[in-house]
């Protein structure tokens, strides 16, 4: 490891930054490693109902959280409500661009006010006894108000929570006594300067039921390393030990998978027959996956022994018995529709001559795309800002790079230590010619459907199914060990190891 340190990285990436024809934003060029250093995590952490119960008083009632996005609620009246580890807001427009956030609970007998997302309301009526509210929250009308003599309109307000904004998203904090939301979000938006958050709309949202810990799905995302083993299809030109640079700053961290290093000692391939048959190739093993058909996927190892396996990669004939079971997932599980990006990537790869880095392929086709979108600022974009960079607000939210569409956000289902909700969110640039549509409705997923079920992902979603694959039985092996710890590499999980030590500080609090 000595010879591919964090500081070979960073030499490599720098020199690759200094290659760039186009001005690079001044972001690119901060240095904010963490200090190494062994981090352990309790494994109860995990599963345990106290250390849940110890999160919800600790962090969820006083931390800011992503908790809707404008466009969840275009007009006046709209409103949403926002469920976190046993609580519930209701997130209200209550004016031109004035929102409110509630508790989600009737003043009255507490029923809950709200359950689904509703629209241009004049009022909030409680559906038990008709206790009403007005959108600003004021009392508006007690049926039989004279059997509460003592009762004092005044303060029969709703509750609020405060808000905070950034990029058309809305924020909440329970705690009357938090610091200003500027302050905890710090230079986040610094980051994302070309094409800042509040020039984009919503896409597409599909949220799934995952059975793992919300921290296990939520680490589960913000590293590169477990690209190696659990998608080993899209590793850029390579298999790398570390190809990216990870940062951390204030609340939040930063990943950028510039794939700057080259692979050592990798073995070089054959390109793959085609004939038609999906097929793909562990660049680690030289192991090839084809799909003979649904659910049923052939292996054949470089020394010629083959294997049958179905989809959940159980051994079913041949003398090739252990195979990688996220690509027997990719290649005999839902196939999806590429996009035309895809088709592009795909298109230009096959005709790479120059043996150009695929990132700068894929650079090239995501600029000639958002030329057409938002063509005055296509051709500042850099090389490097349309790679994967992936950065984490704390404690739960994900939004990618500026040139990235998704935005992820993890949060307990209910108050189930074992469950938790992943949210896939798409934000596309608005368009320069003002016309788009955001997406009408969050899509959702039980914890069995598969992700391929939501084809508005595209190809992401056979990305997850192998992500989320690990979840579950990282769960369940999390109760399973003889250990009372996990371990996180110093470097490649340095985004976990931000989470963690702020969660520990966070839990600390008196
Ligand atoms: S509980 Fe809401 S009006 Fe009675
Ligand atoms: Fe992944």
């Amino acid at each position: 490891m000595a010879t591919r340190s964090v500081r070979t990285l960073d030499d490599a990436f720098r020199k690759m930054l200094d290659k760039e024809t186009r001005p690079i934003p001044e972001s690119f060029r901060r240095d904010s490693p963490i200090g190494p250093g062994p981090t352990f995590v309790p494994v109860k952490n995990y599963y345990s109902q106290e250390f849940f119960d110890l999160e919800v008083e600790k962090l969820w009632k006083r931390v800011w959280q992503m908790a809707a996005h404008e466009d969840d609620l275009p007009n006046i009246g709209d409103y949403l409500p926002y469920d976190i580890a046993g609580m519930s807001f209701l997130i209200v427009k209550s004016g031109e661009d004035e929102y409110k956030a509630y508790y989600n609970s009737c003043l009255h007998r507490g029923r809950k006010l709200r359950e689904h997302r509703g629209k241009q309301a004049d009022e909030l009526r409680c559906p038990f006894h008709g206790w009403a509210w007005k959108l600003d929250g004021s009392i508006k009308q007690i049926p039989c108000e004279w059997d509460f003599p003592d009762l004092k309109r005044e303060e029969q307000s709703l509750p609020e929570v405060k808000v905070g904004r950034w990029g058309r998203y809305i924020f909440i904090n329970p705690d009357e006594n938090c610091e200003p939301f500027e302050d905890f979000i710090g230079d986040l938006p610094s980051h994302f300067k070309l094409l800042p958050y509040e020039n984009r709309y919503k896409e597409a949202h599909v949220a799934k039921i995952i059975r793992c810990n919300w921290k296990a799905a939520n680490e589960a995302f913000m590293e590169s390393y477990h690209v190696i083993a659990t998608h080993p299809q899209i590793l850029m030109g390579g298999a790398h030990d570390v190809d990216t640079k990870y940062d951390v700053f204030g609340n939040y961290s930063r990943a950028i998978r510039c794939g700057a290093l080259d692979s050592a000692g990798m073995p070089q391939w054959d390109p793959l027959p085609e004939d038609g048959k999906m097929r793909l190739r562990n660049p680690l093993n030289g192991f090839v996956y084809v799909r003979i058909e649904e659910g049923l996927v052939e292996v054949t190892a470089p020394d010629g022994r083959t294997g049958r396996f179905d989809i959940q990669a159980r051994h079913l004939e041949g003398d090739l018995t252990e195979v990688n079971p996220h690509l027997v997932s990719w290649a005999g599980g839902p196939l999806v529709e590429q996009t035309e990006f895809d088709k592009a990537i795909a298109e230009k790869a096959k005709k790479n001559e120059k043996k150009i880095h695929p990132r700068v392929l894929a650079a090239e086709i995501q600029r000639d795309a958002l030329r057409n979108v938002v063509p005055s600022i296509a051709d500042q974009v850099s090389d490097i800002e349309f790679t994967s960079i992936f950065f984490t607000l704390f404690p739960n939210f994900h939004p990618w790079g500026s040139f990235n569409r998704i935005n992820y956000r993890f949060r307990p289902h209910g108050t189930n230590p074992n469950e938790c909700i992943m949210e896939c969110i798409y934000l596309a640039p608005i368009p320069e010619n003002g016309e788009y549509e955001p997406c009408k409705e969050i899509h959702w997923l039980s914890a069995d459907d598969d992700w391929t079920d939501a084809p508005e992902l595209g190809m992401l979603a056979k990305v997850f199914n192998q992500d989320v694959r690990n979840l579950p039985l990282v769960q369940e092996g999390l109760k399973a060990t003889a250990k009372e710890f996990v371990q996180l590499a110093d470097y490649n999980e340095t985004k976990p190891r931000h989470f963690q030590m702020l969660l520990e500080e966070w839990l600390s609090r008196e």
